[in-house]
């Protein structure tokens, strides 16, 4: 097991479009493994492999108070998302310290296929559905604070700029 880099906005990286995961072999077990290790060390409840460079469909979400109901979610699609939306404080691993409201679906249904190849399918509300739909998006190169407006954005850009300069 390893602890991976984590990119950080504005990284150009964070933009790129995850690939679709052929076949779930040791490979992309290992990744699991890696990428749930490193998002519990953080803390974080959500990774998606863009964060860690890696640019393909995975995701690994653990929204529970206990750290011990893993979620991985492989080629995750959203195959419903309701009318009625809520809006949430988001923050991202990514975009350290830096915390604001994102208005997303209240309620979504996602399929995706777990470490053993098999497709499933949940519903999702809450935190969880937050975060389902915060991490596909970083799989489609979008990070959370796009949502915001330019300003806020800018603020963000220099703010980070200046930490990983120290
Ligand atoms: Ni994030």
């Amino acid at each position: 097991m390893a602890l991976l880099p984590i990119l950080h906005y504005p990284d150009a990286r964070l933009h790129k479009k995850a690939k679709p995961v052929a076949v779930v072999d040791d490979r992309i077990r290992r990744i699991v493994r890696d990428m749930a290790e490193t998002m519990y060390a953080a803390p974080g409840i959500g990774l998606a492999a863009t964060q860690v460079d890696i640019h393909e469909r995975i995701v690994v979400i653990d929204v529970s108070e206990n750290n011990d109901d893993l979620l991985v979610l492989i080629n995750p699609v959203i195959t419903w998302k309701s009318e009625e939306t809520q809006v949430y404080e988001e923050g991202c691993l990514s975009v350290p310290g830096i915390y604001d409201e994102v208005k997303r679906a209240a309620r979504i249904k996602v399929e995706a296929t777990n470490e053993q190849g098999e497709r499933y399918e949940f519903d999702a509300e809450g935190i969880l559905a937050v975060c389902v739909q915060h991490e596909l998006d970083h799989l489609e190169g979008k990070v959370f604070v796009e949502y915001l407006s330019p300003l806020k954005q800018s603020r963000i850009k220099t703010k980070l700029r200046k930490l990983e300069k120290v």
